[in-house]
């Protein structure tokens, strides 16, 4: 990864973090993003200690208006972006909206990948690697893309409807790129004990898996307190030389090309998703 340059978000903690550190090892000059400037400061001073090159930008990648700033910043920033990995993630108890007045959820998970990845198009000429999670593959409800009518179920959640709406979202960004030389994939990076695991209610959880939440987090920090395993698949993606040229391809956590849902493949659910993405980020994306 020498002389490439990689962004990655939600990188100052977590899952991002981990797989920052692993792409600044490989030798890739890594810009961190975080909310908290101070957080993000430390993180690059961290992750920058052993000579590698990485840099932070503080931006609230759930508002529009911030993914642009962050887009004009890294444009002034760098001629060429390598990797995007659009890690960010949320996973609220209840349905809430942005400034923006979208669904966080979809904010984070959909609308955000697509804004940052279509904005950083013209620095961009290598890969994007969207990162998906929780249980994804359920069906895409067309009626209630932002949880307008249910926001949890019986094994229902926002959080996983949106991961797979991300995919629907990639597979149609893979198709938009074809050719240009970008690559559009997703990782699914297994579970890890990180800042949003922690910060989770039961209200977080479909009802049918809440009687095993206890246990779950029991042994979480023993289990996945390793974070360099759920970062390992974004790594793989975003480096190896196996995945030149590969678009459109959805990659398990032990980093195996794997099936994509039957909902994500779907190009109704596609169009859908693309055409409330375009909708919503109309005004900062020209
Ligand atoms: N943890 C798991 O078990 C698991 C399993 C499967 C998939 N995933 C997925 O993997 C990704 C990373 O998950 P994680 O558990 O590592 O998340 P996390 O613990 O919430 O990640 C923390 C990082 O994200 C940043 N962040 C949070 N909200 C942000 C926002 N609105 N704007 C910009 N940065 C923000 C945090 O910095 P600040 O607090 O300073 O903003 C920090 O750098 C997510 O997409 C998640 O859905 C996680």
């Amino acid at each position: 990864m020498r002389g490439k340059t990689v962004l990655v978000t939600g990188s100052t903690g977590g899952i991002g973090k981990e797989t920052a550190r692993g792409l600044a090892a490989l030798g890739a000059r890594v810009i961190l993003v975080g909310r908290d400037p101070v957080r993000a400061r430390q993180a690059a001073e961290e992750l920058g200690a052993g000579g590698a090159r990485v840099e932070a930008v503080a931006a609230d990648l759930t508002r529009q208006r911030e993914v642009a700033r962050l887009a004009a910043e890294v444009a002034g920033r760098c001629d060429r972006l390598d990797v995007l990995v659009n890690n960010v993630g949320v996973n609220p108890p209840r349905r809430t909206l942005t400034e923006d007045g979208v669904e966080l959820n979809f904010a984070a998970h959909v609308l955000t990948p697509y804004t940052l990845t279509r904005l950083l198009l013209p620095l961009l000429g290598g890969r994007v690697v969207n990162i998906t999670g929780g249980i994804p593959g359920g069906p895409i409800d067309l009626g209630n893309l932002q949880a307008e009518r249910r926001f949890m179920g019986w094994t229902f959640s926002q959080y996983n409807h949106t991961k797979t709406m991300l995919m629907a979202m990639s597979l149609r960004f893979a198709e938009e790129v074809a050719g240009t030389g970008v690559t559009v994939n997703v990782a699914y990076p297994g579970h890890g004990h990180t800042p949003m695991n922690r910060s989770m209610t039961m209200g977080s959880f479909p009802y049918a898996y809440r009687p095993v939440v206890p246990l779950l987090r029991l042994a979480t920090p023993y289990v996945f307190g390793d974070l360099t395993k759920p970062a390992r698949s974004s790594i793989h993606l975003a480096s190896s030389p196996e995945v030149e040229g590969v678009s459109g391809a959805y990659f398990s956590m032990r980093s195996r090309r794997v099936d994509w849902p039957a909902s994500a493949l779907d190009r109704r659910n596609q169009d859908a998703v693309w055409a409330l993405c375009e909708s919503l980020a109309r005004e900062v994306v020209a």
